[in-house]
């Protein structure tokens, strides 16, 4: 979908439908949609007198507006969209509304809409932002992954062009830049949602390690990756374990943007959780549900789209991209439950359950972050099961070290409507990591699975300040919400661009 921007009346765009809006208990719309229900003699009012157009939330309303009726009125339909309570709209709202709008418009055929800004001034809410939502909510809304049906023949074609219509002149160069950065972000998303829901017969570490160098080729970033015999140089043992199930090589990702040239320690080192399939090796899962791991480099996708974005944005930062990428497959060669490996850093880890495969891999990548003095680390994981008992599929659990670099997570995450919540690293729980015989041991016992995942990589994370985030249940959706249709959903690709942005200001 390409979204422009124009300048102009509304009354006046040449469009197949022109999108207004009105908030709930408005009786007598002003603004652009004053001016349309205007210029169509009082249609709009008219409906809304008779109770039909309430501005409820995502109630949308199609009214034809054919040159032979409206002769002083170019586009050949409107659609008006409630946004709900004024008091209570947000950001989040303005990319659900848009989301339903575009799906809307979509379904009855149009190639080319035209539309109003939702929102801006609302609720403290700036133009730019505003406009940054109106594009997410369009672009990640109408969002499919069909590329592997072929038969499909009564699929309606998406939307060609938006345009964004503003009377005000001094208005145009704020929605540009938020058309800029929507833009920027909801493509970053989107390639993480078509990687996650790639097939793991089309996707293996070497496909995610291609798609690396080329995202880096196009957008002037540096990229290494490191081969097993690298890898196992620098003694990441831990990660090599895990690859040694399956017969397709692993791919150490590593992806540079330089931000701050000149000062090297503004850094954060964005790691992603690279499982191309996990199996769970010799600890196998069970059959049902198994092809869902397919996504299981839903982190390693986050941080390499997040990582596009921020070089088209240009943040005041040196960001890092890792994604330690392998298979966890149940081989020959597969280690074995009660193995013990060695990570980077040195220490020793009892593989008690091959399937807590993550933790181990993430343990390497964070081990060759702080090699290369990473000052921040986040890592993102679809890490545990048990990430959706403690908060079901709307929420992220997020965990840490230091608060001012969780808050900042937080923050963030709220901003672009990713919802996370921080969850505690307490004493009584890290215990349950202790082995026997090594260092620590890879599963925690029953109780708190994520807190124990997460106790696991803080003990590799050490000093440095760091946030994990748990994506396990929030990664992929059975059913559409809002501006996330079901299948990948990206998350939090959007949380960490905004995150590199807010930190490069
Ligand atoms: N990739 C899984 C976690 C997962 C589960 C992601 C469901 C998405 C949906 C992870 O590698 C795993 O298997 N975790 C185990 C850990 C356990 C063996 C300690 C789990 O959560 O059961
Ligand atoms: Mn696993
Ligand atoms: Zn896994």
């Amino acid at each position: 979908m390409e979204v422009l921007v124009v300048q102009g009346d509304v009354t006046d765009i040449e469009a197949d439908v022109l999108v207004v809006n009105l908030f709930e208990g408005i009786t007598s719309p002003g603004g652009a949609t004053g001016a349309v229900d205007k210029a169509l003699g009082g249609v709009i009012s008219e409906i809304i007198a008779d109770g039909e157009i309430t501005g409820s939330t995502s109630e949308l309303t199609l009214i034809h507006t054919p040159n032979s009726a409206y002769p002083n009125f170019k586009p050949s339909r409107v659609l008006v969209v409630g946004l709900g309570s004024s008091e209570s709209f947000d950001t989040d709202g303005i990319r659900r509304v848009s989301a339903s709008v575009i799906r809307k418009l979509r379904a009855s055929g149009a190639k080319h809409a035209a539309t109003i800004v939702h929102g801006a001034g609302i609720g403290g809410i700036d133009v730019v932002t505003s406009s940054q939502s109106l594009v997410e909510g369009a672009l990640l809304g109408a969002y499919r992954f069909f590329k592997y049906r072929t038969t499909d023949t009564k699929r309606k074609p998406d939307v060609a062009k938006l345009t964004i219509v503003e009377a005000d002149s001094a208005k145009l160069e704020a929605i540009e830049s938020g058309v800029t950065r929507g833009v920027a972000f909801s493509n970053a998303e989107i390639l993480a949602r078509d990687l996650v829901n790639e097939p793991a017969n089309k996707l293996s570490p070497s496909d995610l390690a291609s798609t690396a160098e080329k995202i880096a080729r196009e957008n002037g970033l540096d990229c290494t990756i490191l081969e097993e015999a690298n890898v196992t140089k620098l003694g990441m043992g831990a990660y090599v374990g895990v690859s040694r199930g399956g017969p397709r090589p692993l791919k150490f990702i590593h992806l540079t943007y330089t931000g701050d040239p000149s000062n090297t320690d503004n850094n954060i080192w964005l790691i992603g959780k690279g499982i191309t399939f996990d199996s769970g090796g010799i600890s196998l899962k069970p059959g049902a549900g198994m092809g869902k791991m397919k996504g299981d480099m839903g982190g390693g996708a986050s941080v390499i789209a997040a990582i596009q974005a921020i070089s088209q944005l240009k943040p005041v930062l040196n960001v890092h991209a890792v994604c330690a990428a392998t298979d966890n497959m149940p081989g020959g060669t597969a280690q074995r439950p009660g193995d013990v490996v060695t990570a980077m850093n040195g220490m020793t880890i009892e593989v008690d359950n091959t399937d807590a495969e993550g933790r181990l891999t993430l343990a390497d990548a964070i081990g060759y972050a702080q090699s290369k003095d990473a000052a921040r680390i986040v890592d993102v994981a679809t890490l545990t099961g048990a990430a959706r008992v403690a908060l079901g599929d709307g929420v992220s659990p997020v965990f840490g070290n230091d608060d001012e670099l969780v808050d900042a997570v937080l923050e963030t995450s709220k901003a672009v409507g990713e919802s996370m919540w921080r969850l505690p690293l307490d004493s009584v729980t890290k215990k349950q990591n202790s082995s026997k015989i090594a260092d620590l041991k890879n599963t925690g016992g029953r109780g708190g699975g994520s807190t124990t995942a997460a106790h696991f990589i803080a003990d590799f994370a050490g000093d440095t300040p760091w946030v994990h985030i748990d994506v396990a249940a929030t990664s992929m959706l059975e059913s559409t919400r809002g501006w996330t249709p079901a299948g990948a959903t990206g998350v939090p690709t959007r949380s960490l661009i905004e995150l590199a942005m807010s930190l490069g200001k």
